[in-house]
């Protein structure tokens, strides 16, 4: 049995050393501290680049012919990540391919709450 498996067998017992303990218990407190921090690191990444899912091809046609015709600005394009379950519910395919290139951390811009 490696030393690493044979302390972890120990350090669950009553009697384990307390020296033993103590390096299973940070251990434990690194690996969670590790995990939060990715959690963290993932939240902000999808705040400052994420946007809701792409608009519907028909949502888009529909606009795409608006901005032909010119009575609707064309939309840039740009770096963005979909998230899954952000969906816009509005039928306005302006709307709808509008908001679908703002990140979330432009949200707070025009919309108070
Ligand atoms: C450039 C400004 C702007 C940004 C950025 C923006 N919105 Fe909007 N949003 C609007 C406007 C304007 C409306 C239309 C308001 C209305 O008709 O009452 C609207 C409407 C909406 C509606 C529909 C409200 C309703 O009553 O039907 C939702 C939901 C919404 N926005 C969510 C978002 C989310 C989520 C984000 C971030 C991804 C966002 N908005 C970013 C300007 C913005």
């Amino acid at each position: 049995m490696s030393d690493e498996i044979a302390s972890q067998a120990i350090a669950g017992r009553d009697d384990a050393p307390p020296r033993l303990r103590r390096r299973i218990v940070r251990r434990m407190l690194k690996g969670a501290g590790v995990t939060f921090g990715l959690l963290l690191a993932v939240g902000g990444f999808l705040y400052a680049f994420g946007t809701m899912q792409p608009p519907s091809a028909e949502a888009r046609a529909q606009y795409g012919r608006a901005v032909t015709d010119g009575s609707a600005p064309a939309v840039q394009a740009r770096f963005g990540i979909p998230i899954p379950g952000c969906v816009c519910h509005t039928d306005d395919a302006a709307m709808q391919v509008q908001h679908s290139s703002y990140y979330i951390r432009d949200c707070k811009g025009c919309h108070s709450r």
